[in-house]
This record gives structure tokens, sequence and C-alpha cells, in this order.
């Protein structure tokens, strides 16, 4: 295995041992999971907390005056501020417990639209966005009668700057980006985006799912408005995730759903709403989930984020110096900044059959549009094999990869 001082600095060999799932095997061989973009694998720690969850501290939040429901609640709550530290927010109550990334965007997207979006408004999004952050705002730009703009890219995966210039004007309400693609790895410039955009007055959202695993995100340095992201890329539980929101643009929002715990006061005349982050957080949460998000962000730290991303872009130099020696392989994103990701294609073959020959060797990639078809339309493929690493990966895996590669051409051709 080549070895290298990061590797040295990570002890892998203990790091590994925390991730009961990576000494498994797959289809008899042992498992290469390098689809960490998709979701993360679990430490013990946080698997741990699930059952120490179930079994000594299930109760409901923010409603009973009993033992469990306020160590539960005690639990929730620390949890957010774990993560209001994580991504140094300036409140805790800025940190809004949702289901994942996804619903992050859609709340924004739906609250933020129907106050603030109007008949010939403009939204502005990248072309390398996730359905995820499409979708949610052409349904407002559509219900509103505005119109989406989009970033064009070029050749490498990389946004085209000079255009974005162009696309900015008083019509535009909001721009949604991702901080790195899903697809690509591509790191986007969001400093210049959101500097840019704050001079004249537009609000920035940033899908940072595949940012907050890999880079320190530091919300008030970034002097982003809304930032979203999922538990389970960072080695949480599923079903979990965080919208940031500047306190000035929550306390504007009017609530994205009705129901317990969002509310102060009801009668059958009129609703008046709770405070922050709970008019937000209608019903009962994913209490498990959220609190074992604290687990994961402690487990993060332990190792420490900057050698997390360290060790992930050696993988990422390593895998794409072993990979562009195949014949026929052709790499889709080369952007200069890219985080964690490795897309590519194999000339006359479909991604699918080489993704299904690799799972058949036990290395698990990702293959397809991966939720990006306008992006593959681009390129004009009709996905990619992707992929994407996490700090637990050995450059030893990536030989299996690159192993794997070759013998599936042979195999194809
Ligand atoms: N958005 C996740 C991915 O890119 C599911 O694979």
């Amino acid at each position: 295995m080549s070895t290298s001082l990061v590797m040295e600095e990570l002890d892998l060999i203990k790091i590994r041992k925390d991730f009961p799932i990576l000494s498994t095997t797959v289809n008899g061989k042992p498992l290469v999971y390098l689809d960490n973009a998709a979701t993360s694998q679990k430490p013990w720690p946080v698997i741990r907390a699930i059952e120490s969850y179930y079994t000594s501290l299930n109760s409901n939040v923010h409603r009973g005056v009993h033992y469990l429901s306020q160590k539960a609640t005690d639990a929730y709550e620390q949890s957010r501020r774990k993560l209001a530290t994580y991504i140094n927010a300036a409140f805790e109550h800025e940190v809004i417990f949702t289901k994942g990334t996804t619903d992050g965007i859609n709340l924004v997207a739906s609250c933020f639209g129907k106050q603030f979006i109007g008949k010939g408004d403009e939204v502005i999004i990248s072309y390398l966005e996730h359905h995820s952050n499409i979708v949610p705002w052409q349904m407002i730009c559509e219900e509103k009668g505005a119109s989406l703009k989009v970033i064009p890219i070029n050749e490498k995966g990389e946004l085209i700057m000079s255009a974005f210039d162009k696309l900015l004007n008083s019509r535009v309400k909001i721009i949604a980006c991702s901080y790195v693609s899903n697809s690509l790895g591509t790191i986007n410039p969001v400093r210049e985006i959101i500097g840019k955009a704050h001079a004249l007055g537009i609000p920035v959202l940033l899908d940072a799912a595949q940012a907050v695993q890999h880079l320190e995100l530091d919300v008030q340095e970034l002097d982003v408005d809304f930032l979203a992201f999922s538990g389970h890329k960072m080695y949480g539980p599923t079903g979990i995730g965080i919208l940031y929101g500047k306190e000035s643009w929550l306390n504007k929002l009017q609530p994205y759903q009705g129901g317990g715990d969002m509310i102060k006061t009801v009668t059958f005349e009129k609703t008046t709403y709770n405070e922050l982050p709970f008019k937000f957080e209608a019903g009962t949460p994913n209490i498990e989930a959220a609190i074992c998000l604290g687990n994961a962000v402690d487990y993060i730290n332990s190792i420490g984020l900057d050698k997390i991303a360290r060790q992930e872009e050696e993988l990422v130099e390593y895998a794409t110096a072993q990979l562009s020696l195949i014949t026929g392989l052709r790499f889709i994103g080369t952007a200069e900044n890219k985080a964690s990701v490795v897309s590519f294609v194999i000339e006359g073959q479909h991604p699918y059959d080489v993704g299904f020959i690799l799972d058949k060797m036990g290395i698990a990639v990702r293959t397809g549009h991966h939720c990006t078809e306008p992006l593959m339309n681009f390129f004009g493929i009709p996905g990619t094999i992707r992929a994407s690493f996490a700090f637990y990966n050995t450059k030893a895996e990536v030989d299996i990869l690159v192993e794997g590669v070759k013998k599936a051409i042979t195999m194809l051709a």
C-alpha cells in the first residue's frame, strides 16, 4: 500500500476499525466503498449513540415535564449547539433541524418564494446543481411567474463567472448555488458569488451537502444567508439535516409547515408562531437522528477536518493520476479546485455496465446522472462513473478501483 504523510498521521488502520461496515465483504470480496458522496459510512460512536438513545433516552422533545422528555430535549438542544459551533453560526437558533439538504432548500424556496418572489422576478442557480437545487426553484418560479437563470460552465466543469456577472440585475431575488458539485467535485467560488450578490442586496443560499464533510464552513465568514446540508453524508444518521439561516432572514420568513411545536398560541381564529428555531420545526422531529448527528460532529472534530480534507485531496490526486493511465478513460470534470470526487466515462461503454462489473468485485461506485441531468446533457453523456472518497479510504482501495476498471474494459470489449 502506498503511504503518505497524511495517511500515517491519520492511522488509517485504527480509523477503519471505527467503521464496522468497512471490514465486510460484498460478492465475496472485501468491500471497497467509494460512494461517499451518496452517503458516508457510520462510525461506532454514532451507531452506539443510536442504540443508547433508544435504550435510555427515548422520549418526545419540548413537550414533557417528565425526566426522559427533559433529558431528550437537553440532548437535542445540545446537538443543535454542536452544529452551530461546527459552522460558526452567530446564534444556535439559526440552526433548524430538517430532513436533509432537499428539505432545507425546499423550505427556503417555498417560504422565501411566497413572500419575496413575484411576477417578472428572477432566481439564479448554476449548471452544476443537483435536482434538489433546481426543481424547488422551478416550482416557485412557475407559481409566481418568475424566471430561472442558470450560470453556465466551461468544459472543465467550472462556473463561468463573467457570465454570472451578466446575470446580475435588480430583478434577481435570490441566488441558490452548490458549494461543491456532487457529480464533478468542483468547488465553486462561493465567496465571490456572495460578495457580488450582496453588493446588489441579493441573498444567497448555498447547498453545502458535498462541502460540510470536506471543507471548514464558517457561515459568518462566508456571510451566507442560507446554507443547507445533510447529516448522512457527514457520518451521521439519515433523515436529518440542517438549514442555517441568518436570524434576520429567518425572522422575516413565515413558517414552512403548521403543527405542534411551531406555535405560541392557537385559537380557531388565529395562531401566533413560536420563536426561532421552533417556528420551522413543526411536528415531532427525527429526535434520535438529530441527537446522533451531534455524535458525528464530535467524531469529525476528534479526527480534525483539516486532516480529513488533506487526506481526501491526496486520494483525489492519486486516483486522478492512476486512472489517467487507462486508455479510453475520459474524466468528466477537471476543475482546478475539486473536492473528493473523480467522475469519468469509458469510451464506448455505458457507465452502468462498468458499475455493474465493479460491483461484482466488491467496489461500490455510483453510476448514472447523479441527479444532475442538465449537467450530463451539457457533456452529451447519459452519466458518469463516480468514485467519491472519504478520509477512511486508502490508496490501496484506489489501486483496486483502477484494476477493476481495467478488468471491466477488457470484459466489455
Ligand atoms: N446527492 C447524492 C449523490 O450525489 C445522493 O450521490
